[in-house]
């Protein structure tokens, strides 16, 4: 048995490959690393990776978590910048004992020592985003000017492979126009996402600053773990 799970109409093309790799006996790290990157790398979804929008500085920060079930190791990265594959750098640092949580400049030290691929993730078409909604703002009342996305948001992922491991990570660029340092639900253990292979996974989309009230993905799995059907798991966190 194997399956794959994840959040908004962006991800099927990275969970078809996911698919295929579990299906052939692949890791439920490998298949979920792989399947984020391919959300990551198109550069037409707004929200996560290459294309994601910017914050209130035009800079492209972005959070991505990874979880491995069996041994609920960790990895995280929160604020970097400039840096094509998130997901990537959490799963290495994931394999850390300590240190597993890197933000901002030590996140981008770190990737940058390892070896990951470095891009500038701002493209054009998501300067274009920005000038308008500048534009947008100043006619507007202070209560009105951030505002979450309607219809996308972060990408998350659950995953089981043959052997019955679990894994679960999330990817996005987080809150456009947000305030520079920002960090949402993505990253944060309990809160955006978790596995443990005895009972299942989960992950979270929306805004963060509301998923953050409550560790939901952690509660979902609980649930989980007390025999309780994952849908009315996700109801009742
Ligand atoms: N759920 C993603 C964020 O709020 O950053």
């Amino acid at each position: 048995m194997w399956g794959m799970i994840a959040t908004w109409r962006m991800a099927v093309e990275g969970i078809t490959k996911g698919a295929e790799m579990l299906k052939d006996g692949g890791d439920a790290g490998d298949a979920i690393e792989s399947a984020i990157r391919e959300v990551e790398d198109f550069p037409y979804y707004k929200s996560v990776g290459y294309g994601g929008l910017p914050n209130e500085e035009m800079e492209v920060e972005m959070d991505a978590a990874f979880m491995d079930g069996n041994t609920l190791d960790i990895g995280a990265v929160a604020a970097i910048r400039d840096f094509a594959n998130p997901v990537s750098i959490a799963r290495r640092l994931s394999h850390e004992k300590v240190n597993s949580l890197l933000v901002a400049e030590g996140a981008e030290k770190f990737a940058h020592k390892e070896g990951f691929e470095r891009k500038n993730m701002l493209t054009d078409r998501a300067k274009a985003h920005y000038r308008k909604r500048i534009k947008e703002m100043s006619a507007q009342a202070a209560s009105q000017k951030l505002k979450p996305y309607s219809g996308h948001d972060t990408v998350g992922m659950a995953c089981l492979d043959m052997s019955g491991k679990m894994t679960a990570a999330t990817s996005t660029s987080g809150l456009f126009m947000k305030k520079k340092g920002r960090v949402g639900d993505s990253p944060i253990s309990g809160s955006g996402f978790y596995a443990d292979s005895k009972k299942g996974a989960a992950s979270a989309t929306g805004l963060g600053e509301d998923l953050m009230k409550g560790c939901i993905s952690y509660e979902i799995v609980r649930l989980m773990g007390e025999g309780m059907h994952p849908q009315e798991a996700c109801e009742t966190a």
